[in-house]
């Protein structure tokens, strides 16, 4: 009896396990930064906390709650800045206070160094638990607010001098942090390097997979019509009993195709987590992220399989580049069942799988940015499969009935407005972006404001500047990275 119950909690535990994938909504498991690769004397760096309020826009709310922070103070030289690294969609990294650019910086300015982990996310528990209720104290406003705090939290903490200059630091959503910061509080944040941040929200980002096309399109016109192809077959093996079995043997589906219901969503689900697979390998092609995963899985990889006729139908080599990612994955099935996916999603508990950021950052997609991916601008590559109402239906399934499209247009509306979207109008920020990055399309990529100027590196994939140097970086990167420091330097001799 016990046996039997060990032996359901198990396989409870694989399938939630399964439900989730690695890379979706154009957000990685863990957050959208990877690791930097590490040098040998890496010394861990301890947690502290931060204590903060729960609501910074209620002065009756007296509550708080504790937040966690990194310090490096190895680099700081008196009257060195401060460099402030703010924390995203996931849990923050304390390998980021010992390698990556950043850190290069800071030992040519002697700056002290501190990374703030987001609210919601990591460890970082304002509430008890991820229910809705608790939820509406996420948003990049009370994020924005943290960060003012803790600035004047350790000005005080460290005897920081007056007039000491703070610079933020953000990769993808806290590239858009780190501009807003600087909007927002210029009396606290003096410069801002923004990395991958996207400034417009949108509801129905179809220039994501536009850029994925194009991406792709940097290997071969061949790699983009094998694609074509091979969703073709697709399409109509799911038409018939017997392609659906092929199909779900070829992809290793964890579950049947139920005959009955072709055209639900699941296989909305199953289009876009195809579709993800390349998103997954163009937002981070040959990156210097460290993740033993992944990383060497490029676009290169898999459209080297996907033009090679040695490897069977083109439906056969797009399996072989599922399978490809799931075996890097370490998941042993391709998992498409909608309703397995959302009901991880409506799991509120902070110990759940989805509390790693999936749950915290779908909301945040749902009130605040939207940003979902659709596959409605490339109805060829990625098939008119996974509209935009695929996305707003998520929203609605793991928040509830209010979560619905009004909400989620007067939300972005909302959020175009306060931050300004493309209009925002700051100084002493640089907007820092690669082409092959599907993020790039709703950042900034020029500028005609010499006081916030944009790099926009040709070839390089999401966050590249941000990663330790490598001999593999294209001058360009290289180029980018050196010109960054420059325009800090300047900056604090502002
Ligand atoms: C990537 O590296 C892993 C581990 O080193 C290896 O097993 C795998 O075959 C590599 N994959 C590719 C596509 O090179
Ligand atoms: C939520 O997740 C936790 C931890 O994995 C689990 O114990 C709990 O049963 C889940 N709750 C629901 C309602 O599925
Ligand atoms: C970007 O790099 C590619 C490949 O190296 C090159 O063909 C292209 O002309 C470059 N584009 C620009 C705008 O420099």
């Amino acid at each position: 009896m016990l046996f039997i119950r060990l032996l359901v909690i198990l396989l409870a535990g694989v399938n939630a396990a399964l439900a989730l994938r690695s890379f979706a909504r154009g957000r990685s498991k863990g957050g959208n930064l990877g690791s930097p690769v590490l040098s040998k004397d890496y010394v861990p760096v301890e947690d502290q906390w931060f204590e903060q309020f729960l609501d910074h826009f209620n002065p009756t709310d007296a509550r708080t709650w504790k937040q966690r922070y990194f310090t490096n103070s190895g680099f700081y030289k008196k009257g060195g800045p401060v460099f402030l690294m703010i924390g995203g969609e996931g849990t923050a990294n304390p390998k980021w206070m010992a390698e990556g650019e950043w850190i290069e910086y800071a030992k040519q300015y002697g700056a002290l160094c501190f990374q703030l982990e987001h609210r919601f996310y990591g460890k970082s528990h304002p509430t008890a638990d991820l229910s809705v209720k608790n939820l509406m104290y996420l948003s990049s406003e009370q994020a924005l607010a943290d960060l003012a705090y803790f600035i004047e939290g350790m000005n005080l903490r460290h005897q920081i001098p007056a007039g000491t200059k703070w610079i933020t630091f953000g990769g993808s959503y806290p590239g858009s942090l780190a501009a807003w910061s600087r909007a927002k509080y210029p009396h606290l944040v003096h410069g801002a390097m923004s990395a991958s941040g996207p400034l417009l929200a949108q509801i129905d980002f179809q220039q994501y997979y536009v850029v994925v096309e194009d991406a792709l399109r940097t290997h071969s016109q061949a790699c983009i019509d094998a694609v074509v192809t091979a969703n073709k077959q697709v399409h109509i093996m799911l038409r018939h009993p017997l392609g659906q079995k092929g199909l779900a043997e070829k992809f290793k589906f964890c579950d049947p195709i139920d005959p009955g219901h072709t055209k639900n969503n699941d296989i909305a689900n199953m289009y876009e987590s195809l579709a993800s697979n390349f998103a997954e390998v163009v937002q981070y092609n040959k990156d210097n992220r460290k993740s033993s995963k992944t990383a060497n899985i490029t676009i290169d990889t898999i459209c080297n399989i996907l033009v090679d006729e040695n490897r069977g139908t083109p439906v056969s080599r797009l399996a072989q580049v599922s399978n490809l990612l799931l075996k890097a994955n370490d998941e042993k099935c391709f998992d498409y069942k909608y309703n397995k996916m959302i009901s991880e999603l409506r799991n509120v508990s902070w110990a759940d799988e989805a509390a790693e950021g999936g749950r915290q950052w779908t909301y945040q997609t749902c009130t605040e940015f939207g940003f979902f991916q659709t596959s409605t601008a490339r109805p060829q590559l990625f098939s008119e499969t996974f509209p935009v109402d695929f996305f707003v239906q998520q929203c609605t399934d793991i928040f509830g009935p209010r979560y619905n499209i009004h909400l989620l247009q007067s939300a972005v509306e909302r959020t175009n407005t306060i931050y300004g979207a493309f209009d925002l109008d700051v100084s002493n920020v640089v907007f820092v972006h690669g082409s092959i990055d599907p993020w790039h399309a709703l950042g900034k990529i020029k500028s005609t404001n010499p006081r916030a100027p944009a790099i926009y590196i040709n070839g390089t994939a999401h966050c590249a500047n941000m990663y330790p140097q490598s001999d593999n970086d294209p001058p360009q990167l290289t180029e980018a990275r050196k010109r960054i420091g420059q325009l800090i330097g300047q900056w604090l001799k502002d």
